[in-house]
């Protein structure tokens, strides 16, 4: 990685209002209240309210204007927000023209966004796992997925994780066979259920070492960031650690559990003053779980906190 462009962390999710958005927006506040040059990014293109959490009124600009070519260069879009170190690229309005945005217009974007002149890019990626979202997130130095401890959150956030890592095996390898090799480990009615991707990799082996190897490397690459939101109790914080265990042993691939957020009020009443938690209540359970995910997600990339 070069030393000169951001560091990217994309966070999504299986299922809708899991916790993304105010987790993208405090985790921002909270890297540029650390000093780091931050863009909070809303590419949840559906619903997009990152502004409204961060307290910045109806952007002029947004991905809108970027996609329909009005401005030239992402960086002309930047708003500023009430934080230091902090400005925002909004969503909304966007949707018509990134529904569906072409291969090249994807490729574009994330190009844009490597070349911003700051420390770190937060991109908030909206529930579900349509590809744009699984793009978006393996084109992040650190994909981060946010569950909650109930059962449809957890079964959607396995559902999540092996979209995202397929879509990352289908694209590592252009030889032939091996697209249609995962589209059936893929289709969950595989005669004698469903192949699970050690097995798949090992198949390929066989055909093809050359490919194998390829999707081996590509399967060494995964390593997904996990974030359970809206803890109660011990089992809940615990539940991080249940998913990493079971992923590895049933995909082989390593997820590092980067820390659970306490249930908390303080966002209720937060958004009744129109602050940030971070802003209104930096000392809360809420903003203290943000700090510890903080400080676990960056050193690893080599920024000194
Ligand atoms: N740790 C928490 N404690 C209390 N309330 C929370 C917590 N995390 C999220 N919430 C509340 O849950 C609701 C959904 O949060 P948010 O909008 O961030 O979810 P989302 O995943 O972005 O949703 P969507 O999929 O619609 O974009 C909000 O009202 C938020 O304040
Ligand atoms: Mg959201």
């Amino acid at each position: 990685m070069g030393k000169n462009r951001p560091i990217i962390l994309g966070i999504g999710g299986g299922k809708g209002g899991v916790g993304k958005t105010v987790i993208t927006a405090n985790l921002s506040i909270c890297l540029a209240q650390m000093g780091k040059r931050c863009v909070a990014i809303d590419a949840d293109l559906g619903g997009a309210n990152l502004h409204t959490v961060l307290g910045v009124a109806g952007p002029d600009l947004t991905l809108s204007d970027f996609m329909r070519r009005t401005v030239s260069s992402l960086s002309d879009i930047l708003m500023p927000t009430p934080f230091r170190n902090l400005r925002l690229i909004s969503g909304s309005r966007a949707l018509m023209e990134m529904a569906n945005p072409k291969h090249s217009q994807k490729e574009k974007l994330i190009r844009h966004i490597m070349d911003l002149d700051v420390d770190v890019v937060l991109l908030d990626l909206g529930s579900g796992s349509a590809f744009n979202t699984l793009d978006f997130l393996l084109a992040a130095d650190e994909g981060i997925l946010v569950v909650l401890p109930e059962p449809t959150s957890v079964e959607n956030a396995y559902h999540f994780i092996k979209a995202a890592f397929y879509r990352k095996l289908k694209k590592a390898t252009k030889h032939s066979g091996v697209a249609e090799a995962i589209d059936q480990a893929m289709e969950e009615k595989v005669a004698r259920g469903i192949q699970s991707p050690r097995t798949l990799i090992s198949n390929v082996w066989k055909i093809n070492p050359e490919a194998g190897q390829a999707l081996q490397d590509e399967a060494d690459d995964f390593r997904p960031n996990i974030i359970v939101n809206q803890t109660r109790k011990f089992d809940d914080i615990n539940l991080g650690k249940d998913i990493a265990l079971a992923c590895k042993d049933y995909f082989g691939i390593t997820i590092r559990y980067v820390g659970h957020v306490e249930e908390d009020n303080s966002l209720r009443e937060a958004v009744r003053l129109r602050k940030a938690v971070m802003e209104a209540f930096p000392f809360s359970p809420f903003a203290n779980s943000i700090k510890a995910i903080a400080k676990n997600l960056l050193p690893k990339e080599g920024i000194s906190i």
